[in-house]
């Protein structure tokens, strides 16, 4: 790659937080006051059909159906013969972000004066899921990342890079593991209807092209940020209050039955779904409950505000203002490394666990994400 530099991280980036070259991970340093983060506003939604085509609407919304207590659902029903998958070797990046930016162009820009109509209202354009994964790299000890980081206009746009180890997962899943990839759409299928009045059609196909997203706008700290994320399903009582506090996230898990598997699902798993519906701002959790045959054994509801409490009993747990503050820092240390303001610029932010977060700079390089169509249109 062209004028590419890496920066190394030096002794003194283990005791400084935001040492210029190097941000630090340990969880240490963000033991403080939580910081401000304003209630998502959701600003709009996007819908991607069954062959992955993106409308600026809410058609791919679904509508929750509380299934029983010990549903017995089936989640291996239909993976050989009514499941279409999303092929997950072609990289999006963030162009349905930006497809539905286009096409919103007007409910953002507050900045009206004819100097700067292009100019988002906002410090950082990115998706929920990268946000998700700076705000469990504290407790991260197995995957690490890489993001990509362009300004444009005065807006940095975060984008993921898959990382070589990822690549290598992905293109070396075990059979085992596409069949339990599958379960967790299954289990949306068993709990899901089309319309407001309608009910779950554990019969038909699984197509995993369609998504509805949410798009919302907020603040941590002093950082505006626009993020989309999935959204698998509403309340369908019409008197829920608005979005996004009517969405309802849907998870499974293996069953627990053992005081060790309890202390991990504390641990683990409630990190990763805390992190994903707090920012958001999607209140609950429905989770499905699964044993080793991949049959549904019971499902419960976790409040996304009730969650520290679930887990204060943990011994050497994760707390929210570790991760809220480490993803503050990061966007803080992201506003002062990328200062050039040019769509060909990528500042590319990696880490590895029990590793600092670097960075290396790239011009027209492979790393270059913004497309030209979009470039274009916010120029004009
Ligand atoms: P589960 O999380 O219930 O297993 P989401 O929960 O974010 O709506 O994602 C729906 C499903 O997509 C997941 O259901 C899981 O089956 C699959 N999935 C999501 N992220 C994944 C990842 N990083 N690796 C493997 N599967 C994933
Ligand atoms: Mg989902
Ligand atoms: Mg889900």
């Amino acid at each position: 790659p062209n004028s590419q530099r890496q920066h190394q991280s030096g002794s003194a980036a283990e005791q400084n937080p935001l040492n210029s070259r190097a941000l630090s991970t340990r969880r240490e340093l963000y033991e403080r006051d939580f910081p401000v983060y304003k209630q998502p506003v959701e600003v709009g939604s996007f819908s991607l059909d069954s062959e992955r085509r993106f409308f600026n609407d809410g058609r791919q919304m679904r509508y929750y159906v509380e299934p029983e207590r010990n549903p017995n659902f089936d989640l291996r029903d239909g993976y050989k013969d009514r499941f279409i998958k999303r092929d997950d070797s072609v990289k999006e990046k963030l162009d349905h972000i930006l497809q539905w930016v286009i096409a919103n162009r007007s409910k953002l820009n507050s900045r009206t004066t004819s100097a700067s109509s292009c100019a988002l209202d906002v410090d950082f354009v990115t998706w929920r899921g990268h946000l998700t994964k700076l705000l469990t790299t504290p407790y991260e000890t197995r995957e690490g990342w890489m993001l990509a980081a362009t300004k444009f206009r005065g807006t940095i746009y975060i984008s993921e890079v898959e990382t070589e180890a990822a690549r290598r997962e992905r293109e070396n899943r075990t059979e085992r593991h596409e069949e339990m990839m599958y379960w967790g759409y299954k289990f949306e299928q068993y709990t899901c209807a089309d319309n407001v009045h309608g009910a779950p059609d554990p019969g038909g196909v699984v197509n995993t092209n369609e998504a509805f997203c949410t798009v919302v706008q907020t603040r941590l700290a002093d950082h505006r940020l626009l993020f989309s994320g999935e959204v698998d399903c509403r309340d369908k009582d019409p008197s829920a209050p608005a979005p996004p506090a009517c969405y309802v996230e849907l998870k499974t898990s293996a069953e627990i039955c053992t005081p060790k598997q309890r202390s991990n699902f504390h641990r683990f798993k409630l990190l990763k779904w805390w992190a994903q519906s707090f920012l958001p701002g999607v209140p609950r959790v429905v989770a499905g409950f699964r044993n080793h045959e991949g049959v549904v054994v019971s499902v419960e509801t976790f409040h996304i505000s009730k969650i520290s409490q679930l887990i204060k009993n943990e011994y050497n747990c994760w707390r929210p203002t570790v991760c809220m503050n480490f993803c503050c820092d990061f966007l803080t240390f992201v506003k002062r490394t990328v200062t050039e303001d040019s769509p060909s610029v990528v500042y590319l932010f990696s880490w590895e666990p029990h590793r600092d977060v670097t960075f290396s700079i790239h011009r027209d390089s492979q790393f270059s994400f913004l497309p030209r169509w979009y470039v274009e249109e916010m120029t004009r």
